[in-house]
């Protein structure tokens, strides 16, 4: 590939219960399947030169689901964070998080933080594991950190109203580059609460395929797609 590769891809990873039920099998076996595809993709966008890749694994709104299928993707998240640190390492790959961590299962929490500050220092590809994430919550939550911080610092009144370039630095990954391009899979034509603030300018791509066939030739099919775009920003191209 000579085009420019995007900085910065997100993915909603769409589509484990149904690949399940094609198969006559329990969602929880479609979301095992989709954590392997989130490894050999995350391996494929390494390879490729991608610098920042977020994944959507758990958003605000899945807590809706069944009790049971809630815990294994939990549990999915957990066994990544702690089979992956070799592979991280090898990669120079750097774990981070987006969303409200202070809402997860303190255990969970604590195989988050500790995978953030023992891949800190590796200077390969960003992975943004997306976890207990809602881009309205986020937004919400930084305009808490913006209100709590003006008013530790001036007493306790608001003497100023956000910026744009406020709200960006109080996002979860204010250094992270916006995506350049966000991919779903599955063929929903929705972002469903992913990247709202970020993914403004962000080029879509869906894909009909579901996430556990995903593999390092449908995310270069994405790429190829992506660098056919026109991006404009709201401009005129001259
Ligand atoms: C959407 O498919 C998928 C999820 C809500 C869970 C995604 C989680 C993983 C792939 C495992 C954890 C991954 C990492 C990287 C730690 P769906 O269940 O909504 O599918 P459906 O629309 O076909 O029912």
């Amino acid at each position: 590939m000579e085009k420019a590769i995007p900085a910065h891809v997100g993915i909603i990873m769409d589509g484990n219960g149904r690949w399940a039920k094609h198969r006559g099998l329990v969602r929880t076996q479609g979301h095992l399947e989709g954590l392997k595809a989130a490894k050999r993709i995350v391996k494929a966008a390494s390879d490729l030169g991608i610098k920042f890749l977020t994944l959507y694994a758990f958003s605000t709104e899945n807590w809706k689901r069944a009790e049971e299928e809630v815990g294994f993707i939990m549990g999915l998240v957990k066994q990544y964070l702690r089979a992956e640190f070799d592979f991280s390492k090898r990669n120079k790959i750097r774990v981070r998080h987006a969303g409200n961590i202070d809402g997860l299962p303190v255990d969970i929490q604590k195989e988050i933080t500790d995978s953030i500050e023992s891949t800190k220092d590796f200077n390969g590809m960003q992975v943004i594991l997306a976890i207990n994430y809602g881009g309205r919550d986020e937004i919400t939550r930084a305009f808490k950190r913006f209100v709590n911080e003006i008013n530790a610092r001036t007493g306790d009144s608001i003497d100023k109203y956000p910026t744009e370039n406020d709200i960006r630095n109080y996002l979860d990954n204010p250094d992270v580059p916006d995506p350049d391009l966000i991919i779903r899979s599955a063929g929903e034509y929705r972002t469903s609460n992913f990247l709202l603030w970020e993914g403004a300018y962000s080029e879509i791509y869906i894909s009909q395929k579901l996430w556990p066939d995903w593999d390092k030739e449908d995310l270069e099919t994405a790429i190829t797609d992506y660098q056919g775009r026109d991006r404009r920003f709201g401009g005129v191209k001259t």
